[in-house]
């Protein structure tokens, strides 16, 4: 059967003037549904690349992206932003909360433009935060936070839309060892009880060994698979 995230033949490339540089060479893997996959490779070997190109927020310059069936590589910007909204998650490693809005407000921000009313928004936000165990932080900003609660808040805005797949850029990149379990915990949660695709990029061989796949990088070149 093949995966919910097809990577066919996939190149990038980047173009400053005339200059070719390529990030990514023929690339293509398959992940299937309700996998935990760990990305890892050096600096500068294409992890936040190839984890934008899964995800919709940039295009190959070569082969295909199939997602869930549909080639997302073919989608205009608009429909692709569109379909990104409803099917991927995201988490950052410096968490990207809006610092001017609190905890709730965060979490609400991926519904606030669809079509259920307030009510049913305000359950779908407090469902999302109580997931992540933060309901009693609801109306705090980000700075009276710590790092892992933020970051907690990143995750809740993350599902709050029930997207089937998650991609997390270093997500314990920036947390101490206590608070990055505590990540590392809920991710294997949102994978096991909530059956979420997970792609997640780390340095950290303890975060990946959570994951069922290990997939490295190595210059653009995807060069092994740990199972
Ligand atoms: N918009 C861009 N324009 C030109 N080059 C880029 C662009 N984005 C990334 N690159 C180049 O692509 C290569 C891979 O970058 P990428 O960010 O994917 O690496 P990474 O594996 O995520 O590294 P890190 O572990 O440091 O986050 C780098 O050499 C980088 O300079
Ligand atoms: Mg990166």
């Amino acid at each position: 059967m093949s995966g919910i995230i097809q990577v066919k033949n996939v190149s990038k490339s980047y173009w400053r003037d005339s200059i070719e540089t390529s990030v990514l060479h023929d690339i293509s893997l398959d992940i299937k549904e309700g996998e935990f996959t760990a990305l890892m490779g050096p600096s500068g070997s294409g992890k936040t690349t190839l984890l934008n190109l899964i995800s919709g927020i940039d295009k190959p310059s070569k082969g295909e992206i199939i997602i869930n069936g549909a080639d997302i590589s073919k989608l205009s910007e608009s429909a692709l932003a569109k379909w990104r909204s409803t099917n991927i998650g995201f988490v950052f490693q410096f968490y990207n909360l809006i610092p001017v809005l609190t905890a709730f407000e965060n979490v609400e921000l991926p519904i606030l433009l669809t079509k259920l009313s307030k009510a049913e928004r305000k359950q779908h936000v407090e469902t999302a935060l109580n997931i992540v165990g933060l309901n009693d932080r609801m109306d705090h900003y980000p700075k009276q936070l710590s790092g892992g609660q933020e970051q907690r808040v990143a995750i809740a805005r993350a599902i709050v839309t029930d997207p089937v797949i998650l991609v997390a850029d270093e997500p314990t990149g920036d947390l101490d060892k206590h608070s990055a379990d505590e990540i590392l915990l809920l991710m294997e949660r949102l994978n096991k009880e909530f059956n979420k695709t997970i792609v997640m990029v780390t340095h950290d061989p303890h975060a990946a060994s959570k994951a069922h796949v290990i997939r490295h990088l190595e210059k653009g070149d995807l060069i092994q698979e740990t199972v």
